[in-house]
């Protein structure tokens, strides 16, 4: 079973004032992560970029990004982080670069360079969205041509059916493992194997052919942990951690359960905890005998859980009940920076406290439809700058993220609610969830058990691992008390301290069975 902790290096700590996380705040916090029972750090995108999409469009593959540090600030981590038993996964975007890389530089300047047809090309035009909103297709004036991007026009697409494209990601890739890196977080890696037509795109095409080879260029025999950012049919994400291909596939129904379905992510619903109990079991039944789920709550796409869901006033509650809940399902165990003292969103913000270009467009665009609370509204829920917001270590000024002016706002509630409050209490989220994956690590019929939905009633959220022994985890997803009779058995874990007749709000508890 493995700990990935996720960082986002723009906002985890800033050790030379320039209000932007770097490299060495990393190495500097590796024994805090070791403490908690982290085995992998997943950094986003670290290399060379404009920085439109935070990263996300890369400029250079080879080169670090001049804001978070050096190639040997790069080996540096590595190495020290060996010392303390944690590898590093590196975050890859294969599907498309910056607009600033060389390839696509040269591609726009001469129709005949070999990087012409590194991108996707047409004059045609099918219609396709792209995923920032408007059209997938951005006029080259020069070349009388439109190419193809499914994010900003700042990150065209990849051609993937050049084998010359592929050849240099798996270069580049090879080269980083050389370098010691251990695991990779392949970023939209479901549209690789793409084929735009005259109709539109049909998105999965050669899907299994290249990461087959991707596999077998790049990860066979080496020991790498890799989890593709992708959005498949639970099905198909099952067939490929189960054969090897990819250890992991981010599944992202359960995040999807607070939006009107087929509305896109910003039409809002109240989540059905009936909906997420049956989505989690789907993913839990399917992965029973192979391959294995990774278990994620928030990351730097998704705002957190904790106030997106659930009621802040019962921070440590919550929190704590969302971990027991899904990290004891079977599973790897994914946490977003800041989840283990209870960060949450910034709450109701102006537009102009945004930073983000997907926040941005959705703002510009509805606005011209809806009215600005509900525009408003919809982005205090999933806009992604509220989980992006600086790390709090501790109640100083700017949360002792950074000496210099944040890059995005800095959270108020730092305060109360930072890291080094939590560290020196017995009774806080980062401690139990330290024991909690203590307890996970070393027990098998959590790692691998069978899970059986239970039920015990309305708002409860509850099931059983089963192997040798038996365990049964109950979650009151309310903020509410609840009548229960617990089922005889040994408390292993519990967030309040003492067992009654009735769940209190947001109790959880995990029980090994008598019978
Ligand atoms: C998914 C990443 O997680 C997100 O942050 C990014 O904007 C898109 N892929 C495009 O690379």
């Amino acid at each position: 079973m493995e700990v990935i902790y996720q960082i986002y290096p723009l906002s985890f700590l800033d050790t030379n004032g320039d209000g932007i996380g770097d490299i060495n705040g990393v190495i500097k916090k590796l024994p805090y992560l070791k403490e908690l029972g982290v085995s992998y750090i997943w950094l986003t995108p670290i290399f060379k970029s404009p920085m439109k999409d935070n990263g996300y469009d890369i400029s250079d593959y080879y080169q670090i990004n001049e804001m978070f540090g050096s190639k040997d600030d790069l080996i540096n981590l590595i190495n020290k982080a060996k010392k303390h038993n944690i590898n590093i996964m590196l975050d890859l975007v294969l599907n498309h670069t910056s607009n600033k890389h060389v390839w696509f530089k040269e591609a726009i300047k001469n129709k005949n360079s070999k990087y012409h047809d590194y991108y996707v090309w047409s004059n045609k035009l099918p219609k396709i969205q792209s995923f920032f909103g408007g059209s997938a297709w951005e006029y080259v004036e020069s070349l009388d041509k439109y190419y193809l991007h499914l994010f900003a026009k700042e990150q065209p697409d990849l051609n993937w059916h050049n084998s010359n494209v592929r050849q240099e990601l798996y270069k580049m890739i090879n080269y980083y493992i050389n370098l010691g890196i251990k695991g990779f977080r392949l970023d939209v890696l479901d549209l690789v194997g793409k084929v735009v037509t005259d109709k539109g795109i049909d998105f999965h095409k050669h899907l299994d052919e290249y990461l087959l080879e991707l596999y077998e260029e790049c990860f066979k025999d080496k020991g790498i942990l890799t989890v593709g950012e992708m959005n498949l049919p639970l099905e198909k994400a099952h067939q490929l951690s189960s054969d090897k291909i990819l250890s992991m596939v981010f599944q992202f129904d359960h995040v999807a359960l607070d939006e009107v379905k087929g509305k896109g992510k910003w039409e809002l619903k109240e989540l059905d905890l009936n909906d997420l109990t049956d989505t989690f079991e789907k993913v839990q039944l399917k992965y029973e005998d192979s391959g294995i789920p990774a278990l994620f709550w928030s990351n730097h796409d998704q705002p957190r859980a904790l106030g997106r869901y659930l009621n802040l006033e019962y921070r440590y509650y919550a929190q704590t009940m969302l971990q027991t809940l899904l990290y004891l399902q079977k599973g790897n165990v994914f946490i977003y920076q800041g989840e283990e003292f209870g960060m949450s969103g910034l709450g109701k913000v102006e537009i102009d406290k945004y930073k983000d270009i997907e926040a941005i467009n959705y703002y510009n665009e509805a606005i011209l439809t809806k009215d600005k609370d509900t525009v408003l509204r919809s982005l205090e829920v999933k806009a992604r700058d509220h989980s992006r917001t600086p790390m709090q270590w501790d109640n100083s000024i700017n949360a002792g993220f950074t000496k210099g002016k944040p890059w995005l706002m800095t959270n108020p509630n730092y305060t109360y609610v930072n890291a080094s409050t939590d560290i020196k209490s017995e009774n806080s989220i980062y401690m139990y969830l330290k024991k909690l994956l203590q307890i996970k690590k070393n027990n098998q019929t959590l790692i691998k058990g069978k899970y059986k939905r239970i039920e015990l009633g309305p708002n409860i959220y509850s099931y059983e691992r089963i192997l040798d022994d038996k365990y049964l985890i109950i979650c009151n997803f309310t903020d509410a008390n609840i009548n229960i009779n617990l089922p005889k058995g040994k408390i292993i874990i519990s967030n309040y301290q003492h067992k009654t007749n009735k769940l209190r709000p947001y109790e959880a508890l995990l029980m090994k069975r008598d019978d």
